[in-house]
């Protein structure tokens, strides 16, 4: 199991059952949130709101998902203290480079009603049009200014992180890519690993598409499981965090609850060979 040891797994305490990983700067995120992609504004704070209520306590918004005021509301009204719940929004490409970045965190900010963000991520490099790097060192004065507490990248490559070693300050602390066991991300996940960035898995039921798999289907039967809760449950085990999004709250709640049990290596075996199939 490659990469298992890296990151650091706890409980904090008092916050909710989802363990957390600590980021390269000390701060803890939840190993497990909700993704909101594709839930209608007027659909999105029922859907946080059964979250909080099944023991979530980490949200994954982005400003091009059009539902971060519904997200915002989702929040004021659970009544959470704010330094229990993990809020990542992203800033979209057009509004990549310096001041267009500044400008788009405090319209983000304002549309969650909230002073500072937990993980700010530069949604996708954009790379023609060669301003994640601008945008990179505005990331990095809101991190200096406490407006967020931690800056990190998304669908970003070996090269696009490299460079911003070579031309920044800051180091991501987190790369947000789709990962799912017929897309494992290896070599990403290795170079991670080397440079203290941790690997966050989106579409990490590879849409609900891998969910009808016969192996899947037999791991969860051996451990009285359903599919959704195997792949998660996989995921976890590799060190990923995991975003899985689900409007159902049903599912929202199924989806949290894969910490009373573990897949052996046969199992973990087994799933990662849908990557052949
Ligand atoms: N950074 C990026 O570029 C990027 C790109 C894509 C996604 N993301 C983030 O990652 C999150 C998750 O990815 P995703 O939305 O693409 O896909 P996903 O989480 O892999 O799958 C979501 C789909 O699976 C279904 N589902 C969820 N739980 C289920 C369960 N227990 N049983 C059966 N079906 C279930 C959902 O249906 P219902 O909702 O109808 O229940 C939905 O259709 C997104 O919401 C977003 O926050 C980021």
């Amino acid at each position: 199991m490659p990469f298992a040891d890296r990151p650091v797994t706890r409980e904090i305490d008092g916050m909710s059952t989802v363990p957390a990983i600590s980021l390269d700067n000390g701060v803890d995120i939840p190993q497990l949130g909700l993704g909101v992609w594709q839930i209608d504004e007027p659909d999105v704070a029922d859907a946080v709101a059964a979250a909080f209520d099944a023991g979530y306590r980490h949200i994954d918004t982005a400003r091009i998902y059009g539902n971060e005021r519904g997200v915002g509301r989702a929040i004021a009204a659970s009544g959470l203290p704010r330094d229990e719940i993990f809020v990542t929004t992203k800033v979209w490409n057009n509004d990549q480079g310096y001041d267009r970045t500044l400008r788009a965190f405090d319209a983000s900010a304002a549309r969650l009603g909230l002073e500072q963000i937990d993980l700010y991520l530069i949604h996708w490099p954009a790379a023609r049009q060669d301003r994640y790097v601008d945008t990179w060192r505005a990331f990095e004065k809101l991190y200096a200014d406490g407006r967020v507490r931690a800056i990190g990248v998304s669908n970003f490559e070996v090269r696009q992180l490299q460079r911003l070693f070579d031309e920044t300050s800051v180091r991501p602390v987190i790369n947000q890519i789709e990962l799912h066991p017929r897309r494992p991300q290896d070599e990403l996940r290795g170079f991670h690993a080397e440079n203290d960035i941790v690997t966050e898995a989106y579409s990490p039921l590879d849409q609900g598409a891998l969910l009808y798999d016969e192996t899947l289907q037999k791991v969860a039967a051996k451990h009285g499981r359903t599919p959704a809760q195997v792949v998660l449950r996989w995921h976890i085990q590799l060190g990923n965090v995991v975003i899985p999004k689900s409007k159902t709250p049903a599912r929202i709640a199924e989806n949290v609850d894969v910490f009373g049990f573990k897949l052996d290596n046969d199992d973990m075996a087994a799933i990662a060979d849908l990557e052949h199939r």
